[in-house]
């Protein structure tokens, strides 16, 4: 099947030309001023930008928590994530504590199976040990280029020595470890206090994690990556002051990725004080708008490299499990639809970034950092044909009920937006029309 775009604006991180796109099977076969050939399919993209694929380097489908379970699992959550223009994510497949990285590899691809758009997994490493270490070697050869640690939460954590080890073992195998960052010791004594005080409430969360929590773990994960000899990879970084840590170890002459969300770009801790409050309760916690601001500035001075969702939604009822207690609400929410139309808005619209960064920050950064460019994250001939026609003018009111992931919720309800992914291409086959799903 030959399928051309026309009169689009083809966006890619380094400029911006009024080309047509040629795509014959899964494949970009020719970019060019005008392209002309009666037997293909002809999609109009006039008015509209066509963008690599965009990919969201951080979701959460299918996780079971122990206490419950994400609201999305991998149907619902990847075709949620295709209508936002999203054409491949990367979730983490988790170890479990006592079990092999294979078999966590292979439960998550079985979970993943009936996805809507491409799916990769960041391996999240919680139980350390010598076959483990051995395990990452095979694990390259099933496609893993990034491993995940988290500083934080029981079931997940590991102490910084388990850090150094795997960070030294992933350098020496060519693979990226990035790391949850927030110190737990700390917020577990800053919780306790809350608590003692009969804080239960949500306001409990942000005040048990303030900025610091984030900041001084960066600066342990980068100064751990430093002695590892590797490079690092900071999830969801929601602070100024992080940033800051992640400058000074790159003035240390260390390669340093840095990874945010539209969370913590466009939502602050305001939030905690409204009706919904346990919406917004997630880790780490929404931010001050001062914090907002510099990661902004951060994006526009490429600075920051990707932006992920950290997509892991639960309804309103499970929220409602922490009703007494803020540390039994389920951490996360729902955002995998609308990254680009938030980042559009709020960033390009706004002119703090520009397109060619929306296809960096979106797409193209996270297809180099992970090992996919370039078949993905660029449009080129002999890329693969992922691509999103990007309808600027659009104009809607974010709210659940018109997204199509499976909770009661968005953390970004109400928000006016600009943008479309009007048609969104996945691998040569025409995915979303309209803003519609086609299967
Ligand atoms: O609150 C969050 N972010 N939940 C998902 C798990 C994680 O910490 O990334
Ligand atoms: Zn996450």
């Amino acid at each position: 099947m030959r399928i051309c775009i026309k009169n689009g604006i083809v966006v890619n991180s380094n400029g911006r030309m009024h080309s047509d796109v040629l795509i014959e099977g899964a494949k970009i076969s020719a970019v060019e001023p005008s392209i002309d050939l009666p037997d293909a399919q002809t999609i109009d993209a006039r008015g509209c930008y066509v963008f690599p694929g965009f990919i969201d380097t951080h979701t959460h489908f299918d996780l079971d928590l122990g206490t419950t379970i994400t609201a999305d699992d991998f149907k619902t959550g990847t075709a949620a994530a295709l209508l936002g223009g999203t054409t491949t994510v990367l979730d983490f497949a988790t170890q479990t504590k006592g079990g092999t990285l294979l078999e966590a590899l292979n439960q998550w691809h079985e979970k993943a199976k009936g996805s809507s758009c491409n799916y990769g997994f960041h391996m999240a490493i919680t139980d350390w040990n010598s076959s483990v270490s051995k395990e990452m070697e095979v694990m390259r050869e099933k496609g893993v280029t990034s491993y995940k640690m988290y500083m934080v939460y029981p079931a997940l954590r590991v102490e910084d020595g388990t850090i150094y080890l795997a960070m030294k073992r992933a350098a020496e195998i060519g693979a990226l470890l990035g790391m949850h960052c927030e110190n737990w010791g700390l917020l577990e004594a800053l919780t306790k206090e809350q608590l003692a005080l009969s804080k239960t409430d949500p306001l409990g969360h942000p005040r048990s994690r303030p900025a610091i929590v984030e900041a001084e773990a960066v600066s342990r994960y980068l100064r751990i990556a430093e002695l590892a000899g590797a490079s690092a990879y900071v999830v969801h970084l929601s602070t100024a002051e992080g940033l800051r840590e992640a400058r000074h170890a790159r003035k240390r002459g260390q390669k340093v990725y840095l990874e945010t969300c539209p969370q913590y770009l466009v939502l602050d801790e305001g939030r905690y004080c409204e009706a919904d409050a346990a919406k917004y309760i997630m880790s780490p916690p929404l931010r001050k708008p001062s914090d907002n601001k510099l990661l902004w500035e951060g994006l526009a001075q490429n600075e920051i490299d990707t932006l992920g969702t950290d997509h892991c939604s639960f309804t309103m009822a499970q929220k409602a499990l922490g009703a007494d207690d803020f540390t039994k609400i389920p951490n996360g929410g729902a955002g995998v639809q609308v990254r680009a139309m938030l980042y559009f808005t709020f960033g390009v619209l706004s002119n703090i970034v520009t397109l060619e960064q929306m296809a960096a920050h979106l797409s193209e950064n996270a297809a180099r950092i992970f090992g996919m460019y370039p078949q993905k994250g660029i449009i080129q001939a002999g890329a693969d044909a992922d691509i999103v026609i990007w309808k600027p003018d659009y104009e809607q009111r974010l709210t659940y009920t018109k997204l199509a992931h499976a909770c009661d919720n968005t953390p970004f309800e109400g928000m006016a937006v600009s943008g479309l992914a009007r048609d969104v291409i996945l691998g040569g086959e025409i995915a979303v029309q309209n803003g519609t799903l086609q299967k």
